[in-house]
C-alpha cells in the first residue's frame, strides 16, 4: 500500500496573510484546504492530495540529502509536502533544529524563505553545503589540485602484486578493502580493484609479502608522519555516554584509534591536501566530501555497509573490519558530491537560506511574530548523542562545540528526562515567539518511554499551543537501526501543532483519562480496520501515543498522565499480549 502524509488542514480562508483554522479535518489524507490552494496544487502536481511524494519510495534518493550521514534526517517529501501545505511562495519557514537541512532545502526548492538553526556546527555544516552550489568548474580544478598532491602517495600504500584477472594489466591493482580486525596480518584478506579497467575480482588472502610491505608501512607511520608536516587529530577524546563498555572492550579512548595507522596516515595526508586548496567554496566542499567518507575508511566499517559506514547510532568497531582504501573511496565521494551539487544547483540555484549556529533555546535574532510556519524535529530524548558522535567528524575540522545547551537526555552530560523537558519548554517557548498568530508548527518526535513524550507535550502545550493532529508517520525505508532493540526509533509521530490567533483554549482534564488497555484496544482495531490485520508492535505504539496525546495534551497546562502513571513501549507490548492471548502475536 502506498505509504500516506495525512495533514490536517489550514483552511478557510486567511487572517494578515497566515492560514486561519476552524477545525483540524478527520479524513486520513485530507486535499490542501481552500479552494485556490486545491487548484494550485493540482495544476503543479496534477494531483489532488499528498499521496504524491510519499508514494515513490524510489523518489527517497534524493542525491543532495544523500551525500553526508546524519541521524533522524527526514524525509524530503513529507517536509516538502507539510511546507506546500501550510505556506506559500515566500513566506519564511524555520527550523530551529535543523540538522543536516532537509527542511531548509525544501523550503528553498519550494521558493520561500529558509531559516535554518542548530546548535550543532557541523549540522549547520552541512545544512550550508546541502544548499549552496559551487561552481562545478572550481570544483573540478580544487579535486584535480588534491589529485595530484597526494594520489600517488595514498594509492601506493594499498598497492596489490600480480595482474589484473579482467585486463591483464600488471601493476594497476590495489586492495580495495583490506579484512583486518584482530586477525594477525598473514590472515587479512582483500579485494584486488584494478586501476585501469576498475573491476574487483575475488577477496583473497594478502600474500606475505604484501603483509609485510603493509607491517612496516605502519610501523613508520610516525616518522612519516613527522616528515611530511601531517595533522590529525590525535588528541581528540572520545567522549561518549555509552562508552564504558565499548572503550573497555576495544580499549578505544581516541578518535584516531578508530582507523588504522595506514588510513591515518591516508586522511591526513589528504586533509592536509584539501586545506591547501585556495579557492574557498571548492575547499570547503571538499571538506564536507572528506567528512562524508570518513566513516568508511575507519574501522567502523562492517561488512554490510552500504555506502555511508555508520549504520549504528555509535561508535562500533565490528571485530572483522574493513579497511578501505582512502583514496578510492574518496573519489567515490566525490563523484556522490558533483551529484549532489548539480542537483543543489538545480533546485536551488541563487536562492540563499539564512543558517546559524545557535541555541533554538533562544531565537533573539528573529523578531516576534514573524514567522509563517515551522517544520522541525528536536532531538528524541536519548535516542541519538548528536554531539558525542558528530564529535567524529568535528574533530578533523576542529569544530569547537559547547554542548551545554544540547537538549537531549544523555547521562554524561548530566541531563536527564526532567532538564531535557526543562531545555525544550523554552525551545517551544521561542517558536511560539516567533511565529505568527494563526500560524502551524509541525513537530517530528518519538520515544519509546510516555514520560519523554510528557515532557514533550509539556513543553509545547505551556506557551500555548494549540494541538491539531497527530499523525503516526511510518519511515519510507527501514534503516539498520530502525528496531526498537536497538534503542533508536522505527517511527516517527507528526505533531500539528498551530499558535492560536487568540488567547487560546485551555482544554479540561478528561473525566475518565483513557486507560492503557482502551488505547491499546482502540489502536489495534483503527489499525486493522485500515487494512493492517496484523500490525507491528511499533504502529500500536504509535497510534497509542498519538490517542493518549491528543487525549490529555495541555490539560491544565499539566503534563499528561495515565491514571497517574506513565508506559513505555514494553507495556504497550504486554497489554497487547494480553488482549490478543497468548501467542496471538509477536
Ligand atoms: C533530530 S535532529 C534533526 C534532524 C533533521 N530534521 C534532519 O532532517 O537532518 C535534532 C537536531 O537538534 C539539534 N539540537 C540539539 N539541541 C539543540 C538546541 N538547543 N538548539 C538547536 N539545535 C539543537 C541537534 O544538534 C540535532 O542536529
Ligand atoms: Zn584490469
Amino acid at each position: 500500500m502506498p505509504r500516506q502524509l495525512r495533514l490536517p488542514i489550514p483552511c478557510s480562508g486567511t487572517a494578515g496573510g497566515s492560514p486561519t483554522v476552524t477545525r483540524p479535518i478527520e479524513t486520513q489524507i485530507p486535499p490542501p484546504g481552500d479552494r485556490e490552494r486545491r487548484r494550485e496544487f493540482r495544476e503543479r502536481h496534477g494531483r489532488e492530495a499528498y499521496t504524491l511524494f510519499a508514494a515513490d519510495g524510489a523518489a527517497r534518493g534524493q542525491p543532495m540529502h544523500l551525500m553526508h550521514k546524519y541521524w533522524a534526517r527526514k524525509d524530503w517529501y513529507a517536509v516538502r509536502a507539510c511546507i506546500e501545505h501550510y505556506t506559500r511562495p515566500g513566506d519564511i519557514v524555520l527550523d530551529p533544529f535543523c540538522g543536516s537541512g532537509v527542511t531548509v532545502a525544501e523550503a528553498l526548492i519550494t521558493e520561500r524563505r529558509a531559516l535554518g538553526i542548530d546548535l550543532n556546527p557541523m549540522a549547520t555544516f552541512i545544512t550550508e553545503m546541502v544548499t549552496t552550489p559551487v561552481s562545478e568548474r572550481a570544483l573540478r580544478r580544487a579535486f584535480a589540485e588534491v589529485e595530484r598532491a597526494v594520489k600517488d602517495n595514498i594509492v601506493d600504500t594499498y598497492r596489490l602484486h600480480g595482474a589484473c584477472p579482467g585486463c591483464g594489466t600488471r601493476g594497476s591493482l590495489i586492495a580495495w578493502h583490506t579484512i583486518r580486525g584482530s586477525r594477525p596480518p598473514s590472515d587479512y584478506v582483500v579485494e584486488p580493484l584494478c586501476l585501469t579497467c576498475h573491476a574487483t575480482s575475488d577477496e583473497r588472502r594478502i600474500s606475505s609479502s604484501e603483509a609485510q610491505r603493509l607491517t612496516a608501512l605502519e610501523k613508520s607511520f610516525e616518522a612519516v608522519a613527522t616528515a611530511e608536516g601531517l595533522w590529525w587529530p590525535a588528541e581528540a577524546r572520545l567522549e561518549y555516554p555509552n562508552a564504558r563498555r565499548y572503550r573497555q572492550k576495544r580499549r578505544i579512548e581516541r578518535f584516531e584509534q578508530h582507523f588504522t595507522r595506514r588510513n591515518l596516515l591516508n586522511c591526513a595526508r589528504l586533509l592536509n591536501a584539501i586545506r591547501a586548496v585556495r579557492q574557498r567554496d571548492a575547499r570547503r566542499a571538499l571538506l564536507y566530501c572528506f567528512t562524508s567518507h570518513l566513516a568508511c575508511v575507519s574501522a567502523m566499517n562492517g561488512k554490510h555497509v552500504s555506502g555511508s559506514g555508520w549504520m549504528m547510532n555509535r561508535f562500533y568497531v565490528p571485530p572483522d573490519f574493513y579497511d578501505e582504501s582512502v583514496w578510492e573511496r574518496f573519489r567515490r565521494t566525490y563523484e556522490k558530491l558533483c551529484r549532489a551539487n548539480g542537483q543543489t544547483a538545480a533546485l536551488i540555484g541563487e536562492r540563499k537560506a539564512t543558517v546559524v549556529c545557535a541555541s533554538a533555546t533562544d531565537l533573539h535574532m528573529i523578531a516576534s511574530g514573524s514567522v509563517d510556519y515551522v517544520f522541525t524535529d528536536p532531538p528524541y530524548g536519548d535516542s541519538i548523542d548528536y554531539y558525542e558522535l558528530t564529535d567524529f567528524w568535528r574533530a578533523w575540522l576542529g569544530l569547537e562545540m559547547d554542548h551545554a545547551d544540547e537538549i537531549v537526555i544523555n547521562a554524561s552530560q548530566g541531563k536527564d528526562v526532567g532538564a531535557f523537558g526543562e531545555m525544550l519548554t523554552r525551545a517551544a517557548g521561542e517558536i511560539y515567539r516567533v511565529l505568527k498568530p494563526g500560524a502551524w508548527c509541525s513537530v517530528a518526535f518519538q520515544n519509546k518511554d510516555a514520560a519523554v513524550w510528557s515532557a514533550f507535550s509539556t513543553a509545547f502545550a505551556l506557551p500555548g499551543f494549540e494541538l491539531m493532529r497527530v499523525v503516526p508517520q511510518p519511515p519510507s525505508a527501514k534503516s539498520f537501526t530502525m528496531t526498537w532493540t536497538e534503542g533508536s526509533p522505527k517511527t516517527h509521530v507528526l505533531v500539528h501543532l498551530r499558535k492560536p490567533t487568540g488567547q487560546g483554549r485551555r482544554r479540561p482534564r478528561p473525566a475518565l483519562p483513557p486507560t492503557l488497555a482502551d488505547l491499546v484496544g482502540e489502536s489495534l482495531r483503527h489499525l486493522q480496520a485500515n487494512g493492517a490485520h496484523s500490525p507491528s508492535l511499533a504502529s500500536v505504539y504509535d497510534e497509542v501515543v498519538s490517542r493518549w496525546l491528543t487525549a490529555t495534551y495541555g490539560t491544565d497546562g499539566a503534563a499528561p498522565s495515565l491514571g497517574g502513571g506513565s508506559f513505555t513501549l514494553k507495556d504497550v507490548k504486554r497489554t497487547l499480549e494480553e488482549l490478543l492471548g497468548d501467542g496471538g502475536r509477536q
